[in-house]
């Protein structure tokens, strides 16, 4: 096994405030009903950010509680990697404005756009940074405001999402320690992007009249092609996450997977050779909340004791893209 290079030194997440639940959908002349939803997916309810709660202030407040556990101050960041999907704005990044609202003042800041697998990603970037040798510590977060881009008269997408942030700092490891990222794996393919995505508002078919009209600026999915690819990806995934850290099943103590349907959750753990009681599951609190929602889960589980020092947990995630990815992390 090799000697890990970074290391969790803790964790936090930024929640808005507001909860909607299965039921709500009716107010809205949703034409679906609890049971639907719950039956497929798993949701009960999801959190839902008010105009107040942009992306960067869930980042902030996730940051600050990853921050303060750490014992890591913002002079001390070296490198802020924010994963979203729902940045404020396009232009300049979400990373700049938790940059300037941590006053973070020596950190670079960028944002990773990899959709739900976002927060792996950005782990993995990290961790390159300071394999380099350019930083010694790093924040990475995974922010969406998801509720911001689906749309909102389409049942068979708005009733999947949520909103919220999670957030890890990195720290390098220390010699000879065991503690920290054991593996990563990340893969993609391109030639299905179409099966979810926004097809406009960006340069190639840039935000009109029409767009609006057409509504094509919002999340389109094709469920069920999405949801094989998914179970395939993730599967594959734990596999090679755990040869990398050469590790087999049962040496994993908790499994923390992308947050977006419990069936899909359910058949990676399966297939993975891990038992659903070792594996954490969320989705019926938030919804799927991409790429916030691996961090925020790890944050709920090391809160609550289920991540204590000396666990090995296994992340595994899966996006629009298709991007998928995993970690291999012992605490
Ligand atoms: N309430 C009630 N009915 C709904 C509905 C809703 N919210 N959304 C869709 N339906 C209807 C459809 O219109 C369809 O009706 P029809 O048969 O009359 O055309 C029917 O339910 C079945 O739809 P289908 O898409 O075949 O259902 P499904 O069993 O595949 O479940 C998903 C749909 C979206 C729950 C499922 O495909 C899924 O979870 N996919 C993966 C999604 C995901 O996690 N994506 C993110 C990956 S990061």
């Amino acid at each position: 096994m090799k000697r890990p290079v970074a290391y969790v030194a803790g964790t936090g997440r930024g929640i808005p405030e507001r909860v909607m639940t299965n039921h709500d959908f009716a107010a809205l002349g949703l034409d679906t009903n609890h049971e639907w939803i719950f039956e497929r997916t798993g949701i009960v309810q999801r959190h839902i950010a008010s105009d107040a709660e942009t992306t960067c202030w869930m980042a902030a407040k996730a940051a600050r509680q990853a921050m303060s556990r750490a014992g890591v101050g913002p002079g001390e960041i070296d490198a802020i990697v924010l994963s979203t999907a729902t940045p404020d704005r396009l232009l300049p990044s979400t990373a700049v404005d938790l940059q300037a609202e941590l006053g973070a003042t020596r950190a670079a800041a960028f944002d990773v756009s990899a959709a739900c697998s976002g927060w792996i990603y950005g782990m993995t970037v990290a961790e390159g940074l300071m394999q380099s040798g350019v930083v010694e510590t790093a924040l990475v977060v995974g922010a969406e405001k998801m509720s911001a881009i689906v749309d909102w008269r389409d049942r068979s997408t708005c009733v999947l999402f949520g909103d919220g942030a999670g957030a890890a700092v990195l720290k390098r490891a220390r010699p000879n320690s065991s503690r920290g990222i054991l593996s990563t794996f990340m893969r993609s393919d391109g030639t299905l992007a179409e099966l979810l995505w926004r097809p406009s508002g960006g340069a190639t078919i840039p935000f009109s009249e029409r767009v609006l009209q057409d509504r094509s600026s919002f999340v389109r999915m094709a469920g069920r092609e999405t949801f094989k690819h998914a179970v395939r990806s993730m599967s594959e995934a734990c596999d090679r996450a755990l040869d990398g850290a050469k590790l087999r099943a049962e040496d994993i103590d908790i499994l923390i997977p992308h947050q977006a349907n419990v069936r899909i959750i359910e058949a990676t753990a399966k297939y993975a050779s891990v038992p659903m009681d070792k594996v954490y599951v969320n989705v019926d609190r938030y919804g799927n909340t991409s790429s916030a929602s691996i961090p925020i889960a790890l944050d709920e589980a090391m809160e609550s004791g289920r991540v204590t020092e000396g666990t090995t947990a296994l992340c595994v995630a899966f996006g629009a893209g298709f991007t998928w990815g995993s970690m291999v992390i012992r605490f």
